[in-house]
């Protein structure tokens, strides 16, 4: 491995860790359920593979071709392939959407270290039903200062591993945290496929009705794949660019896509069972993993220890791609702006921080933030703006930018860099310079134009 000033990875085993803990998180097992749930199931989660396929693996291959090219974040990266032009403006938009996620994100990522807490003074037990159970969450989540307060506390632990850089931090981190994280998530999918509502839970992922598919769906559904893989905002260019030359980006990023989307359909195996199980519905929104599935574990055989497990498995995942997410602004900071890492990250900490508080606020603390908009409140809002639309039109950005600016040869050779073939190289071109850029656009004018329904 080369060792260069910014850091490298130490190994690709490291690096495909670093990049499943980035592309594994909130967005599998909270943001993955209740939107399928949302959308009525099988049709949506079909949908939402294809874009995986089609879409997001072909953008995850040109991110990190980027990257890897530049050895840079995405501004310096993009300006040092087009110097002079308007394009690392594309750069630009993914630093901000780093910012608008992880004002986000942190906040849910403080819920699930409150539900760790709740669940170790055995506030999940086996007298709570439905009611009891969103009292629970409104206790919490109108409580504004605790909902700050753990907002801060997760993004303060995010910024410690940040700040130690690439292979001493993140690498580090993502080494402890995803074998712990895999070993919980086997532990809760072998429960809740054992509760006799397996087959029930997996009809609901798998068997098709497409009459419950709108445009906002498919919109969503594009989003969910590029937020579950971490693209579109350039995490992956960023991540790519701590790649050795000789490291094989074919095999590492079939993995992570493997890996991610694997994950996020476990996540759904964890949770419609467990619901079906407690005859509830999958349609209750972002409070899904929230309020339904904690009514649930108290009559749950060891329940009390599956709902411990259960929100570290959030916390965990989250914190790998909070890693991730602190990563992109901090490397922008490091690599344009040329300041010192440390500095770098207790700024970003604390802007971000900033940020977080109208998201923190808005789960029943402040009324004017709580119903900002007609589907729900700031955080809502945030989750929709920069989670989907900004990483959406980010990805379509990127690929024009591969495919028509930059040029499929030579991001194809740093995809193939060290004699790694990228098999079917052309359809990977196909999909990059025409599927991805009109899929996105086609869905976004559509969806403008006529409305969320077909
Ligand atoms: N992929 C992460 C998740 O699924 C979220 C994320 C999005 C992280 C974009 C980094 C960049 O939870």
């Amino acid at each position: 491995m080369s060792i260069s000033p910014r850091g490298n990875w130490s190994s690709r085993f490291g690096f495909v860790l670093a990049a499943a803990g980035s592309a594994i998180g909130l967005g599998n097992i909270w943001r993955f359920p209740y939107t399928a749930g949302e959308n009525g199931g099988g049709a949506w989660v079909l949908l939402y593979l294809a874009f995986v396929f089609v879409i997001g693996f072909p953008v995850l291959l040109a991110e990190l071709a980027i990257g890897r090219a530049t050895q840079q974040s995405p501004v310096s990266a993009i300006k040092q392939l087009v110097p002079g032009t308007w394009w690392p403006i594309v750069g630009g938009i993914g630093v901000m959407a780093g910012f608008g996620i992880l004002s986000f994100y942190s906040v849910i990522a403080g819920i699930t270290v409150g539900y760790v807490g709740l669940s170790l003074v055995g506030k999940f037990n086996a007298t709570i039903d439905g009611d009891s159970s969103a009292a629970i969450f409104t206790g919490l989540t109108s409580n504004g200062v605790l909902m700050i307060s753990l907002s801060l506390l997760f993004l303060l632990l995010t910024a410690l591993v940040v700040r130690k850089g690439i292979s001493g931090g993140i690498e580090r981190a993502a080494r402890v945290l995803m074998p712990v994280f895999f070993l919980f998530l086997v532990l809760l999918v072998v429960r809740a496929m054992t509760l006799g509502t397996a087959a029930e839970g997996l009809a609901f992922l798998f068997a098709p009705d497409f009459s419950s598919l709108t445009v906002g769906g498919a919109v969503s559904a594009l989003g969910q794949a590029l937020f579950s893989l971490s693209l579109g905002m350039g995490a992956m260019i960023t991540y790519g660019s701590y790649l050795s030359k000789d490291d094989a980006i074919p095999i590492s990023a079939g993995s992570v896509a493997i890996f991610d989307t694997s994950i996020a359909l476990l996540g759904g195996l964890i949770v419609f069972p467990t619901l079906f199980y407690a005859g509830a519905e999958a349609t209750a929104g972002p409070g899904l993993v929230f309020i339904v599935m904690a009514s649930i574990f108290g009559s749950l055989p060891f329940g009390s220890v599956v709902s411990v497990l259960f929100y570290l498995l959030l916390a965990i995942a989250a914190l790998t791609s909070t890693i991730s997410l602190l990563e992109v602004i901090v490397s922008y900071f490091v690599d344009d702006r040329r300041w010192p890492r440390e500095r770098a990250v207790w700024f970003v900490t604390a802007l971000c921080f900033v940020l977080a508080v109208p998201s923190a606020l808005s789960l029943g603390a402040f009324g004017g933030l709580t119903n900002f908009y007609e589907r729900g409140g700031f955080l809502d809002f945030a989750n929709e703006i920069f989670g989907t639309y900004f990483l959406t039109v980010g990805a379509m950005s990127l690929c024009i930018f591969v495919g028509w600016k930059w040029g499929i040869k030579p991001a194809l050779a740093s995809i193939e860099a060290g004699g790694h073939r990228l098999p079917a190289a052309g359809v990977w071109s196909f999909l990059v310079r025409f599927v991805c850029p009109l899929a996105v656009l086609v869905l976004l004018v559509y969806g403008a134009i006529f409305g969320a329904n077909w």
